[in-house]
């Protein structure tokens, strides 16, 4: 068919036939550790491919081997993840950290540095500030926002720069980070010994909302425990990149052994077919709820992508860069931490708990809770204050959530 597929199509045409399943039109879980090569060979050549002792061979489709190295529902998630992002490769992990980790294992040695934008996930922040320094693989933070110049002489002085990460937008401040020109500043002091990869993690505007790889990201990492799996009911992660560098990737995952269960890999196909839907109308709630936030008398300022409070260059980026504005909104109350911990004690509809991108909404305090394990210099540096409340806004009513947010937001002196 000349006809160009939508991704929105692509997802549910592509990734798997029925016929290998007995004409199920739903794929079934292959709930299984093992499976059972037809002869010695196809053994062998399988094996070959899964550690990377030679690429496979155009067309070349190997066994499956052991559900740690692959599993037909983890593949049938790979292979229709990679239709909105336009990469060629993806590997499905049990966690967000499980993708961000292995990603950033499969390329850095000792000596090497990674430069971040900050600030990031507080999971992701731990892994940079304490595990990677523990394996001789020093982590530098640049402000997220940081001007190419800026970043471009920070990389050009430190020839030890293997990885630009970006974190686009930013937990929770909300704030975008410049892809095209990180992949300036990598291009521009990669050398033929010294390839810099430019990682982003997207989780936040999801492959809907930002394309990553069209502004030259090399490794497209998401947690899809949040809008991906959507429904706040597992913990998962993908990386997306060229088949190149996913090889390493699949190989770290195999050994460090965070692929996803088959089972999650289930839902996740379940939850693919309402990816779309569901960010377009949980943004739709989210602009609602964000124009009543900026009309309400306790609410010092929003955060949220595009939106002028958040400055004129953020929002020419967020033109250049989005497609969309997404559903998480940050905003900042009067007073600290008691007025917001108030605010957080009263939403009735808003379920207090940490986490985003499903259906229900969540609501959570960054400063003590996802973000506590930075340090009051670290979190006042990044604009993560007692007064910040971050909103993961669903599927409900918005006049609903409305209400609830006005009667909270009422009780404050
Ligand atoms: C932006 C971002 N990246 C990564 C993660 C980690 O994902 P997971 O909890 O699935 O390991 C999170 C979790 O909240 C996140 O918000």
């Amino acid at each position: 068919m000349s006809h160009h597929l939508k991704p929105q199509t692509v997802i549910f045409e592509k990734g798997y036939d029925p016929q290998l399943s007995e004409g199920a039109a739903v794929p079934p879980v292959f709930r299984t550790s093992t499976f059972v090569f037809r002869t010695a060979e196809q053994g062998k050549r399988a094996f070959e491919i899964a550690y990377g002792l030679r690429p496979a061979e155009p067309g070349e489709s190997p066994a499956l081997i052991y559900t740690r190295v692959n599993n037909p529902n983890a593949e049938m998630v790979e292979d229709k993840v990679v239709a909105w992002d336009g990469t060629e490769a993806a590997a499905l992990f049990s966690s967000g950290m499980g993708a961000i980790s292995n990603s950033c294992l499969a390329f850095l040695r000792p000596g090497d540095t990674l430069a971040f934008s900050d600030p990031v996930y507080g999971g992701t922040e731990y892994f940079f500030r304490h595990l990677l320094p523990a394996f001789h693989i020093r982590t530098i933070p640049f402000p997220v926002g940081t001007p190419e110049a800026e970043l471009d002489e920070l990389v050009r002085r430190d020839p030890t720069i293997k990885i630009i990460y970006l974190e686009s937008p930013a937990n929770p401040t909300m704030k975008l980070a410049d892809i095209p020109a990180a992949r300036r500043v990598a291009d521009r002091h990669s050398t033929p010994d010294r390839r810099i990869l430019l990682f982003v993690d997207n989780t936040f505007m999801g492959p809907i909302f930002c394309r990553p790889k069209e502004f030259g990201a090399d490794v497209i990492l998401y947690s899809g425990t949040k809008f991906i799996g959507g429904h706040s009911d597992i913990v998962a992660g993908l990386a997306l990149a060229s088949r190149e560098l996913m090889g390493p990737i699949k190989v770290t995952r195999t050994i460090l052994g965070a692929n996803a269960a088959p089972d999650t890999a289930w839902l996740i196909l379940r939850s693919l077919s309402t990816l779309q839907i569901r960010m377009e109308q949980q943004q739709e709630n989210a602009r609602r709820v964000v124009a009543f936030l900026q009309s309400h008398p306790k609410v010092v300022r929003v955060a949220y992508p595009g939106d002028p409070a958040m400055g004129e260059s953020q929002v020419e980026l967020w033109r250049r860069q989005c497609l969309g504005t997404g559903s998480i909104i940050s905003f900042f109350v009067e007073g600290g931490e008691k007025q917001a911990f108030a605010v957080l004690d009263r939403v009735r509809l808003m379920k207090l708990a940490v986490s985003l991108g499903g259906v229900e909404s969540l609501i959570e305090h960054p400063h003590t809770m996802t973000h506590s394990d930075m340090t009051e210099q670290e979190k006042a540096h990044a604009g993560i204050t007692p007064s910040m409340i971050r909103i993961s806004v669903g599927l409900e009513d918005p006049e609903d959530l409305i209400a609830d947010l006005g009667q909270a937001l009422d009780v404050l002196p």
